[in-house]
């Protein structure tokens, strides 16, 4: 009886542990499914509906000019990165002057004095803003302050900038040059775009004066010493009041430096465990918190509906996604640009090498039909100039553009993108109109799997005058393509199928 009794309870006791177990077991899961969703959501939507409808115009526009420009092009080197105590191997500048004997501080006073010599006497941003908008380009976003903190545009928060009397173009009558470029292209129809860093490594509440920088981060403990970072955080505030408040309408804010980002102490910690494991050294993650939330409501009392990139720091400030010197394999289900040289850097080089037209008219294609834009960079020099090449790649970009535009701007992705690594596709919003872009042309029957037509529908080849002949073949169609469209547009050729 007694054991009955015991083995009884012991079952009993057995159910209960096995229940106790389960049940933890699904609420570990559950919250791990949980984090593991957090982690994932990449985009998370601004609730503000002018930002969405901001956004959808952004969309439509497909093609942007980006510009990184400042006293570090006068050495040629990449911008700011060769004074970040890092070993960067990419940032090859830092190799090349520091190898000529100079040590670290020698460098970058060195460095911080090319504001004396700045002089960009050829600076003619009517000149770009032209020969962007014959590319098609439709907006322009231009690096206010990068990394190392001087600033193009005119400050009260510093005297590291091209207007200061140490600058020798501060006397020029475009010595604010992010105005003259912003009034520049805004007379082309552009959207204004402003780079700015928040890392800055001029401010001294960033890389404070008391120790030497240690990395790309703050020097100092955050925590032990808040006044110091609440100097930066008003620093920064103030500088973007400046923008929002002295440059006539703004659209889009572009932040860069995704680490200055507010963190929890389990985001640190998993930051720490990460950085030990993977590099000889670890460092001392900390969060850098500018207060977000504040900035953009300020930025936005000034710029109603302005859309704001913070750029790598999920969250609601990232109004859309910027893949870096990248295309996505697909589309995204969000707003998303590639952001990408047209050269090999970001700022001016000296000997660069440009990207053939072909390739850039193909990368512009990719991106758009996966729902993407395209944002091409180009570094103006010391002198205020670009590259002669710069110019002919946007010539014959625009040259593309003059037949093929239709099949660029006010399309949206289609059910599938490609066939293979060559064909394209979107259609037009009203879904009336498909297009097929060709990466390569050869005359005779081109088979087009998965595309139905009917028998109303009519093929063109844009830039060719004659309709196209086609027929049902068992899993698509097969399309006519005449010796003589070969004529008809060059890099990509788009076919454009319209149903009546
Ligand atoms: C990279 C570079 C940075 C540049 C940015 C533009 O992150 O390091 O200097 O501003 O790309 O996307």
């Amino acid at each position: 009886m007694y054991s009955k009794f015991n083995s009884r309870c012991m079952k009993l006791n057995f159910r209960k542990q096995y229940h106790n177990a389960c049940v933890l077991m699904m609420t570990l899961l559950f919250f791990s499914i949980q984090i593991a969703h957090a982690q994932q959501q990449a985009y998370i939507p601004d609730p503000d509906p002018l930002v969405q409808q901001r956004l959808a115009d952004w969309q439509d526009m497909k093609f942007g000019l980006l510009m990184h420009w400042g006293p570090y092009s006068q050495w040629g080197v990449v911008e700011s990165w060769s004074i970040c105590p890092e070993d960067l191997s990419w940032a090859s500048g830092a190799r090349l002057q520091r190898s000529n004997g100079a040590d670290y501080a020698q460098y970058r006073k060195d460095y911080e004095a090319l504001q004396k010599t700045f002089n960009p006497i050829n600076f003619d941003p009517a000149k770009w803003a032209e020969a962007a908008a014959f590319a098609g380009m439709r907006y322009v976003v231009f690096t206010t302050k990068h990394h190392d903190g001087f600033c193009m545009f005119d400050t009260r928060t510093t005297d590291y900038k091209i207007t200061d009397d140490k600058t020798p173009y501060h006397t020029q009558p475009n010595a604010d040059v992010t105005r003259a470029i912003f009034d520049a292209f805004r007379k082309k129809n552009f959207w204004i775009g402003a780079y700015f860093s928040k890392p800055d490594w001029h401010a001294d509440g960033y890389w404070w004066n008391r120790f030497p920088p240690a990395d790309r981060n703050p020097n100092y403990a955050i925590d032990k010493h808040p006044e110091q970072w609440q100097k930066y955080v008003q620093h920064t505030h103030e500088q973007i009041n400046e923008l929002t408040s002295n440059y006539g309408k703004l659209d889009i804010l572009w932040l860069d430096g995704g680490w200055v980002a507010k963190k929890t102490s389990d985001e640190l910690k998993a930051e720490m465990q990460a950085e030990y494991e993977g590099s000889r050294w670890a460092r001392n993650p900390q969060s850098q918190d500018i207060n977000m939330p504040l900035l953009v409501k300020n930025a936005r009392q000034k710029q109603p509906g302005l859309i704001v990139v913070d750029r790598a720091v999920p969250g609601v400030y990232q109004n859309y996604l910027t893949p870096e010197q990248h295309i996505p394999d697909e589309g995204l289900p969000y707003p998303w640009e590639t952001c990408m040289t047209m050269s090999r850097s970001w700022s001016y080089t000296p000997n660069d090498v440009y990207k053939p037209t072909n390739e850039l008219v193909e990368k512009l294609v990719d991106i758009v039909s996966k729902g993407g834009n395209y944002l091409l960079n180009i570094g103006p020099d010391d002198k205020g100039q670009w590259n002669d090449t710069a110019y002919s790649r946007l010539r014959d970009i625009g040259n593309w553009m003059a037949v093929n535009q239709s099949a660029i701007y006010g399309t949206k992705m289609y059910a599938h993108f490609a066939q293979g690594d060559s064909i394209r596709f979107t259609q037009s919003k009203d879904g009336k109109t498909r297009y097929v872009y060709l990466f390569n042309y050869a005359k005779g029957s081109l088979h087009l799997a998965d595309i139905k037509l009917q028998k109303t529908d009519a093929v063109r080849l844009l830039g060719y005058e004659k309709a196209l002949i086609w027929k049902d073949e068992a899993n698509g169609v097969a399309i006519q393509l005449p010796e003589a469209g070969m004529n008809a547009s060059q890099h990509v050729w788009v076919l454009q199928i319209r149903s009546l």
